[in-house]
């Protein structure tokens, strides 16, 4: 068993998006461009309304899969194709847009606490115009396991303690793991060997492996391993470990279109502009 190691840190930086909501992003930006086969990670924070209220109205996806994990606060999401529903405080959307939906993720508050993490997972060449699929899932419904030294351990993706993650059929195996340690726990996550892996702390701070000790809003990419060690360093932390298997393929990438070509970003605004989404 090799233990991962820090590579690279990356600090968050302020930016917004949507008709304006205040983001804290790791990846998807010229310091970290992307991270194969993730696309972007963008935290959202805050107990001001002000800050998120504006929402993301109506807009398209082709070519990869968002998904959007709420920690606190309520935000509804509605499509094209009639779908719609709530997502609230511990629930995950795993959104496959493929081919194209255009939908729209709108507070269902007007003040206090919402906080989430917003991921996008590439999809290989071979399914980029698949079906739009959706795994919708509520709090209650990602298993939630406790580890020694009191580890919480929810599951949203890949496995961990023998426990299945309540997504399931995406194409880059994704591990993604909400992880709460109290104060000095230690807790030894598999990762499969060969996957990009990374962990983003968003409370408290974290020692990963035995050496860097990384604190909230930073993304420390993992080197290579089939283990991570991390425990935490200041009263209780919470991260998020997520990884998957890199796709080595071509990017082409233009605002909400990530395809293999140019051609198939010039084919995916025209398709846009003609209403065949
Ligand atoms: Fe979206």
């Amino acid at each position: 068993m090799a233990s991962r190691s820090v590579i690279r840190l990356v600090p968050s930086q302020q930016t917004s998006d949507g008709a304006g909501v205040k983001l804290n992003r790791s990846l998807g930006s010229q310091l970290l461009p992307d991270l194969d086969p993730f696309l972007l990670l963008d935290m959202f924070g805050s107990e001001e309304g002000a800050d998120y209220i504006a929402g993301f109205p109506d807009h398209p996806h082709r070519g990869f899969e968002t998904v959007t994990y709420m920690l606190d606060g309520r935000m509804r999401h509605e499509d094209n194709a009639g779908n719609g529903g709530t997502l609230g405080p511990g629930g995950v959307q795993w959104m496959t847009a493929g081919r194209g939906i255009v939908h729209s993720e709108m507070p269902e508050q007007e003040d206090g606490l919402m906080r989430g993490f917003q991921l996008w997972v590439n999809l290989p060449a071979k399914d980029k115009m698949c079906p739009p699929r959706y795994q919708n899932l509520e709090a209650e419904e990602i298993p939630e396991v406790t580890a020694a030294d009191g580890v919480r351990v929810k599951v949203i993706a890949g496995e961990a303690e023998g426990t299945p993650g309540a997504v399931n059929g995406i194409a880059v195996a994704p591990l993604y793991l909400d992880l709460t340690l109290p104060a000095g726990a230690r807790y030894t996550a598999d990762v499969p060997s060969g996957h990009t892996a990374f962990v983003y702390p968003y409370e408290g701070s974290v020692m990963i492996g035995d050496a860097d000790v990384v604190g909230a809003g930073t993304m420390a990419i993992l080197g290579d391993g089939d283990t991570v060690g991390l425990t935490s360093t200041d009263g209780e932390s919470r991260l998020i470990l997520v990884a998957g298997k890199p796709l080595n393929e071509p990017i082409a990438r233009y605002g909400p279109f990530v395809m293999n070509t140019r051609e198939e970003i010039v084919e995916a605004f025209r398709d846009y502009e003609q209403g065949r989404f």
